[in-house]
């Protein structure tokens, strides 16, 4: 099964419901859905991994209520372990974890995808992109972090280029087809940029939710990435 839809001939764009009004999440995501969307991703904080909290696996499962779109979600967490079920179970398309986490990951993503989920690695800015080499043949999907994680709204930083550019030579050399994600400070410029860099999956927050217009805001980040 297609856990991760590829959209024809175009980048996938992933708007993040962390911007999106928590009041109002279900209008959030039919605006996102409507407006063209091809995933939601969901960023999962524990307080620990990064300094904030954000939804949990019933948050997932109401989504999966409301939309048929693909649930991307993003662990940022200490220990994936604990919330790989509990995320399975709520409806998640994929689940991704840092590199930088605490257990065993390589057992951890194997597991997942017996589950029939697509799974991830994300790296943080200062992490070499090297280090997903061990990964590589588990992989679905490597998610560069292009802001510090824990919060959205930050601006996209300059050295995301070149992660991108090297997670795109290690994943071209290994002959295997996965997404390269990107996600932090994405708006029409910067997915121009990490396209450029080798990008084809584009996580944006601010950039959709808190524009006027969420579908066109999702067409223009579209037409810059692609
Ligand atoms: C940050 C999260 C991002 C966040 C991106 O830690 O992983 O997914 O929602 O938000 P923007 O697009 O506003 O930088
Ligand atoms: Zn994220």
């Amino acid at each position: 099964m297609l856990k991760l839809p590829r959209p024809k001939g175009s980048a996938a764009i992933a708007p993040s419901i962390l911007s999106a009004d928590q009041l109002n999440l279900g209008l959030a995501v039919q605006k996102a859905a409507q407006g063209g969307a091809d995933w939601l991703h969901i960023d999962i904080m524990d307080g620990h991994f990064v300094p904030n909290l954000s939804f949990g696996p019933a948050t997932v499962a109401c989504i999966n209520k409301a939309t048929t779109l693909a649930q991307d979600v993003h662990l940022m967490v200490e220990r994936p372990e604990d919330f790989a079920e509990p995320f399975t179970k709520a409806g998640a398309s994929s689940l991704t974890l840092h590199i930088e986490s605490k257990g065993d990951l390589k057992k951890l993503m194997a597991r997942i995808k017996q589950s029939g989920l697509s799974t991830g690695l994300s790296i943080k800015p200062d992490t070499a992109p090297a280090e997903i080499l061990p990964y590589i043949d588990l992989l679905d999907l490597v998610l560069v972090m292009t802001v510090y994680p824990g919060f959205g709204g930050q601006g996209f930083l300059q050295n995301g280029s070149a992660q991108i550019a090297q997670v795109r030579d290690i994943i071209k050399k290994s002959g295997r087809r996965m997404w390269l994600e990107v996600d932090g400070g994405i708006n029409e410029e910067t997915a121009a940029v990490a396209a450029r860099a080798g990008a084809d999956a584009f996580v944006a927050g601010n950039a959709v939710f808190n524009a006027p217009d969420i579908a066109r805001a999702i067409a223009r980040i579209r037409r810059a990435a692609s």
